[in-house]
């Protein structure tokens, strides 16, 4: 057995990435705690519930967890509807409990990384029209000064807003997120307030605190033509990549903002990131299908011999990482990978998921792309917005019912990672020897 390893620079950072719903639980005061008691919104009416039980205090002994295998650093969120839980209004415990996480994280050495906004809004913000309203971006901004006025002690790697891009499609043109609509005008009018809110924040937070590093993040999905040779194929992936991926960053580069047949120029945007904060998670085919019936013109399929995930949701396919990080590369400034993960209840893909992915990572570290760290999506199993509970992402898995912590596999596979700063040869063959010819090929 041939022995060799790829390693990463000193300092880089493993960890795991979260989000305030999905694990703290029991929040009466988003639009979210809203959607999901309204019937048919999420799979088999799950609820987020408890979820991971965060708000009680259970981010302790996750956190534990985290650093018990080698982890060093966290990301998540925080929850503007607990802080602000009315206009006019701050709940200052509120933000003395994520006070107590930064704490608690310092003191376990992981560095954290923060997220401003992941997906939720209060609900009397979602009342006045959410994103939509152009009054938005100004009210995100006070949050966000008051955060950052309060939990700067403790950190200065913020993210603004996640996946503007996600958030806009599920929202307000695929329906599947609050507000449940399918209305281009009103998906446009959210980014464009999305990109003002981001770059209101970014610069309110340079002004409390200089040294900050801010960043958004986007996900970024390897959309290929199924069919290569045929122009209506290839045409489709773009206008998809171009829509669905580049609309927000570009926008972050110059100030102009172009989606679909809308363009704007938006000057405080201009040079609004610090790093780049890349999400990836899997490769889908699209192709032109005539508009039969209803209108959709095209179809969407996981490319051939990929492996699957369990729900169909996914296909492991790590190449298309490569081109995420050569993709995001473009943008310049440092990548810093904030997700990546697979769900995989029965963790069979995961093992080989986690090592191919980062092999990835390594490739373009060895091109010196500079990459600087590496969130796992997640630490435990957490609820998965419009799929519930029937997605599972956790290195940790959670029974629901009883709050028990289950160790996959995978725990013990990232933690030699995080702890070897790099793969080795004996690590794949102890985890996921199936994949150790494409990592090592004799
Ligand atoms: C989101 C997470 C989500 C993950 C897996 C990402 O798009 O940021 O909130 O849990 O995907 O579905």
């Amino acid at each position: 057995m041939p022995k060799a390893s790829y390693h990463f620079p000193a300092g880089f950072l493993w960890g795991t990435a979260t989000a305030a719903h999905q694990v703290e639980g029991s929040n009466t005061l988003n639009n979210w705690s809203v959607w999901e008691n309204e019937p048919g919104r999420i799979l088999h009416g799950h609820r987020a519930g408890l979820a991971c039980n965060w708000w009680g205090g259970r981010w302790r002994e996750d956190l534990d967890r985290a650093v018990e295998t080698h982890q060093n650093a966290h990301r998540f969120s925080v929850e503007w509807s607990r802080i602000q839980p009315r206009p006019d209004g701050w709940d200052e415990d509120a933000l003395e409990h994520y006070r107590q996480m930064l704490r608690g994280m310092l003191e376990r050495k992981l560095t954290p990384m923060v997220t401003l906004h992941h997906f939720t809004d209060p609900l009397w913000l979602a009342e006045r029209g959410g994103w939509e309203n152009d009054e938005t971006p100004a009210l995100f901004e006070t949050f966000v000064r008051k955060v950052v006025a309060a939990l700067k002690e403790y950190t200065s790697l913020w993210i603004t807003i996640n996946e503007p891009n996600v958030y806009m499609l599920c929202g307000y043109v695929e329906g599947v997120f609050p507000p449940g609509k399918k209305d281009f005008n009103s998906a446009y009018r959210v980014m464009r307030n999305l990109v003002r809110g981001h770059a209101a924040a970014y610069h309110a937070i340079h002004q409390l605190q200089p040294k900050a590093r801010v960043g958004a993040t986007v996900n970024y999905q390897s959309i290929l033509p199924a069919r290569p040779w045929l122009p209506i194929d290839r045409w489709l992936a773009r206008f998809a990549r171009q829509s669905m991926f580049y609309a927000f960053p570009n926008a972050l580069v110059d100030g102009r903002l172009q989606l679909l047949s809308h363009r704007e120029v938006i000057p405080a945007a201009a040079k609004t990131y610090d790093f780049f904060g890349l999400n990836y998670y899997t490769r889908t085919l699209i192709r032109f299908k005539i508009p039969f019936r209803n209108n959709e013109f095209y179809r969407l399929s996981f490319p051939k011999g990929a492996e699957i995930s369990e729900n169909h949701h996914m296909a492991n396919v790590p190449e298309g990482f490569f081109e995420a990080l050569r993709w995001a590369k473009s943008y310049g400034k440092p990548i810093i990978v904030t997700e990546n993960g697979i769900e995989d209840q029965g963790d069979k893909l995961r093992p080989g998921y986690l090592f191919e992915h980062i092999h990835q990572v390594w490739r373009a570290v060895n091109f010196n792309w500079p990459i600087q760290g590496y969130f796992h999506w997640s630490l435990v199993d957490n609820f998965e917005w419009e799929r519930g509970w029937t997605q599972r992402f956790g290195l940790w898995g959670l029974d629901v019912d009883t709050q028990v912590r289950i160790r996959r596999p995978s725990v013990d596979a990232y933690a030699s990672i995080c702890e070897e700063n790099g793969i080795t040869s004996e690590m794949v063959e102890a985890y996921a020897p199936h994949v150790f010819q494409r990592l090592f090929p004799s």
